[in-house]
């Protein structure tokens, strides 16, 4: 009976950790919309006129829509239903939505053809990745010779981050994201590679860069 009692309690608390997410989520909205750190992030990619890009794990499209409009043709990358439904929901409204296309997919596979890309970034996707090693071997296959990457990620477990408080238990159950160890996998995989914690969109980041040898 109290084994009952106490596996219902236990039910209950994931129920409400689910819910206290969702909410949690709803609130950043607007962030997933368009942001700082996206914007930033986008400054160091500097796509431009006529590459090829990747937005992997790109959600609503923040980064997306901004790269389309310098000019780059970019593909957008997510496993989320709902997501790709918002971002092709926004996609009509965009000037340059003739070089957005909205794909499922995920990092560890993506829906592009073998060193066909100039340019590719994830922003605060990299600790949803489920193998990193996988994803790795697909940034490398698809990058063209001179490609580039920009990997960044909100460090939610800095102090000095705004969300850190809120963000404790979210991050224990994600993927790590090492700067040291993606810079080290990467320079493997034969790139140039540079891992580093700084501040990205005003907050801190994690970011890693990455070129392809041309
Ligand atoms: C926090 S959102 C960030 C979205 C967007 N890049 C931004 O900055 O607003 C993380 C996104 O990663 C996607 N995602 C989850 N697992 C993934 C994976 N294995 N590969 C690529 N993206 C993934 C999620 O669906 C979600 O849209």
């Amino acid at each position: 009976m109290s084994h009952d009692h106490r596996g219902h309690d236990h039910h209950r608390h994931d129920h409400d950790k689910r819910l206290s997410t969702k909410f949690h989520w709803l609130f950043h909205i607007r962030k997933f919309w368009q942001s700082d750190v996206n914007r930033d992030m986008l400054a160091l990619a500097a796509p431009g006129e006529g590459d090829r890009a990747v937005d992997i794990g790109a959600g609503m499209g923040p980064a997306t829509v901004l790269a389309a409009r310098r000019g780059a043709s970019v593909t957008a990358v997510d496993p989320s239903r709902f997501m790709r439904t918002i971002l092709t929901m926004r996609r009509p409204f965009q000037r340059a939505r003739s070089r957005i296309t909205v794909a499922d997919g995920v990092a560890e596979s993506l829906p592009v053809a073998d060193a066909s890309v100039d340019v590719l970034w994830t922003v605060n996707a990299v600790h949803h990745w489920v193998d990193l090693e996988a994803a790795f071997d697909e940034l490398v296959r698809v990058l063209a010779p001179g490609g580039r990457i920009v990997l960044m990620d909100e460090d939610f477990t800095h102090p000095d981050h705004p969300l850190h408080a809120s963000h404790h238990d979210h991050e224990a159950e994600t993927t790590i994201v090492d700067v040291v160890a993606i810079e080290a996998a990467l320079r493997a995989r034969g790139l140039e590679a540079t891992g580093e914690k700084t501040i990205g969109g005003g907050v801190p980041v994690k970011l890693i860069r990455a070129t392809k040898p041309a």
